[in-house]
């Protein structure tokens, strides 16, 4: 059994699949901190985890116009300037439940908008080890800068995917190669030793188990950058889908959802206290979020709780809470809602059938829970 040697988890982690092991926070733990706690983090794995000695350990450098290296984690430690972001990550799978909705099937993991987390990452610029390879950023011949991850299937073939040579190369773009998390070495499930971090960015990117590392003129060609991660018109199926004709995934879609209260609770009649997550792709920091206990009539803005970072650089996720007195009387059934908005004014679409798409990807209409008022 090749998941044999799997590490220990959080028996209060969700289980979406065991082998690989899929899964997500409860919501209202989600919410407890701006870092998530390392066990609590949400763990997507495509292939079992592999097991890697960190004495042998070597990271590949190589392709276009690069000196080929060889680097220890010693060396990385040693050799390069330390440097450490704030970021969320986030599958572009989260919140797939909520094209049930539509009442048009999609194909995927039913996340349940729990596959979003946020720590403190620390490690090297991905730049600064390009740079000690003698990448030229100007090179015509270099567009992507490809991973592979030492995680790998029956046939060996590893996961993988690339990202923009200009987002690897951007000191301000924050791309880390990544050994520790939240203050201590990555645990096995989220890339020891080695990950790639790419903050703003899908976490279908952030490679984990990094083992080669290729500039090229070309996209990583593994199933994932080429197939998987895409979205396409909602009058796409899978008989007439054509995978070349959108682009990878890679920043994502201003979002948020509510964690607090959850679909079916009971709440009490004179006001109602509603707390969530909101985060945006690219950089684009989250300046407000509207809450609705009308259905989208009227909108409280909620409080803002998260890092300070600056413009075109918040990789982070907001926290938020509001208070919502309602009306004398309000009794049964009521929609909470809520929509953020990003420091570029994007905000998210009114709901989830235009968005809809076969994979069931980048879901982020507007967030809206069912309660009872008793
Ligand atoms: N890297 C490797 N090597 N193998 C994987 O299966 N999953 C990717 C990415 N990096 C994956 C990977 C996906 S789809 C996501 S969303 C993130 O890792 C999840 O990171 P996490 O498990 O640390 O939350």
């Amino acid at each position: 059994d090749p998941y044999a040697n799997e590490p220990q988890r959080l028996p209060a982690l969700i289980v979406r699949t065991q082998k690989p092991m899929n899964a997500e926070p409860p919501k209202e733990l989600l919410v407890g901190a701006l870092l998530t706690p390392n066990e609590l983090f949400y763990i997507r794995n495509h292939l079992p985890v592999p097991q890697i000695d960190p004495e042998t350990y070597r990271l590949k450098v190589e392709g276009e116009g690069l000196r080929t290296m060889e680097l220890s984690l010693e060396d990385l430690k040693t050799r390069f300037r330390r440097h450490s972001v704030v970021a969320t990550m986030q599958c572009t799978g989260n919140r797939r439940n909520d094209f049930n909705e539509t009442s048009r099937v999609v194909k995927g993991l039913e996340w349940d908008g729990g596959s979003i987390s946020t720590a403190t990452w620390s490690g090297v610029r991905l730049r600064d080890v390009l740079l000690a390879a003698g990448l030229d950023d100007e090179d015509p011949n270099v567009a992507h800068i490809q991973f592979e991850g030492l995680d790998k299937d029956m046939a060996e073939t590893c996961y993988g995917a690339s990202i923009e040579v200009e987002k690897a190369m951007d000191a301000g773009g924050d791309v880390l190669l990544a050994f520790e998390m939240n203050g201590v070495p990555l645990p096995p499930d989220h890339g020891y030793p080695l990950r790639v971090v790419v903050p703003g960015v899908a976490g279908c990117r952030s490679v984990k188990w990094v083992g080669k590392i290729i500039a090229s003129g070309e996209e990583s060609t593994s199933f994932w950058q080429q197939k998987d991660y895409k979205a396409f018109s909602p009058s796409v199926d899978w008989d007439n889908v054509d995978w070349n004709s959108a682009p990878a995934i890679q920043n994502m879609p201003v979002t948020s959802q509510i964690c607090e209260p959850q679909r079916g609770a009971v709440v009490d009649d004179d006001e109602v206290s509603v707390k969530g997550y909101a985060w945006s792709g690219g950089g684009q920091g989250i300046i407000r979020v509207d809450v609705s206990a009308d259905g989208g009539e009227t909108w409280h803005t909620a409080e803002l709780q998260k890092v300070p970072q600056k413009r075109g650089r918040g990789w982070a996720w907001a926290l938020w809470e509001a208070t919502i007195p309602l009306p004398k009387g309000t009794k049964g059934p009521l929609e909470l809602v809520c929509k953020a908005t990003d420091e570029s004014y994007n905000t998210q679409p009114e709901s989830a059938a235009p968005i809809w798409n076969l994979r069931g990807v980048n879901c982020n209409s507007w967030h809206r829970v069912g309660v009872t008022v008793q």
